[in-house]
């Protein structure tokens, strides 16, 4: 579906269960907003879930934003791809009467990184956000205000594409902004293992029921 103020191409599925939160799922490199429907419903049963696909085509496959090479971002189009999305979730919660102040980012690599980036950008957007396998997408001027807000960080202690480095960088950001961070290492590589899931599961169940400014 897309819509004027929605700009962007996705799926909503209505939430099913009564105050459940919405969970802004957002796809890696070559996804679609088809992709973590499945992983949303597993995180979270009742759930809303809003799914939008990445207005950037890299060879075809769909991004969230541009980059120079692999792991090196554009900057300015990040800045503008991460202002967009927000006007996105802030047109999607009026449109579809959804709570504003129960929005949690659901990001798998490409996707996570937009997610940090919102975080850091827009720390008023998400009430929480599950990363899997995310980058440092930007060293902000200033730390943004996170305070309560829960992040999940999952991440692989062989991941060719994200250094541990940078997981930790990103969790050190994330903490110094004061969100409660957990960092959660699996064995293994870029792709998502079903332990990873489990751990977030059980991550979400402990942390969605919160509002943030109740
Ligand atoms: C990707 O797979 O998309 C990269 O590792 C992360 C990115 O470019 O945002």
């Amino acid at each position: 579906m897309e819509t004027g103020t929605l700009s962007f191409v996705h799926q909503f599925v209505a939430a099913r269960e009564a105050g459940a939160p919405t969970l802004l799922l957002l796809h890696g490199t070559g996804g679609n907003e088809h992709d973590l429907l499945g992983l949303g419903r597993a995180l979270h049963p009742g759930a809303a879930l809003l799914s939008p696909r990445g207005q950037v085509l890299e060879r075809g496959m769909p991004r969230f934003f541009r980059r120079l090479a692999e792991g090196v971002f554009d900057q300015d189009d990040l800045r503008r791809r991460t202002d967009d999305l927000a006007a996105f979730v802030d047109g999607a919660c009026a449109a579809y009467q959804l709570d504003a102040r129960q929005v949690i980012a659901v990001g798998f690599s490409n996707g996570a990184n937009i997610a940090a980036s919102l975080l850091l950008r827009h720390p008023s957007v998400l009430a929480g956000a599950v990363l899997f396998h995310a980058m440092v997408p930007f060293e902000p001027d200033r730390s943004p205000d996170l305070r309560g807000v829960p992040v999940f960080l999952g991440a692989g202690r062989f991941d060719q594409m994200v250094a541990p480095a940078q997981t930790e960088r990103l969790a050190e950001l994330l903490g110094q902004a004061g969100a409660a961070v957990t960092l959660h290492w699996e064995p293994g590589g870029h792709a998502l293992s079903p332990a990873e899931v489990r751990a977030a599961t059980g991550w979400l169940l402990e942390h969605a029921p919160r509002v943030r400014n109740p």
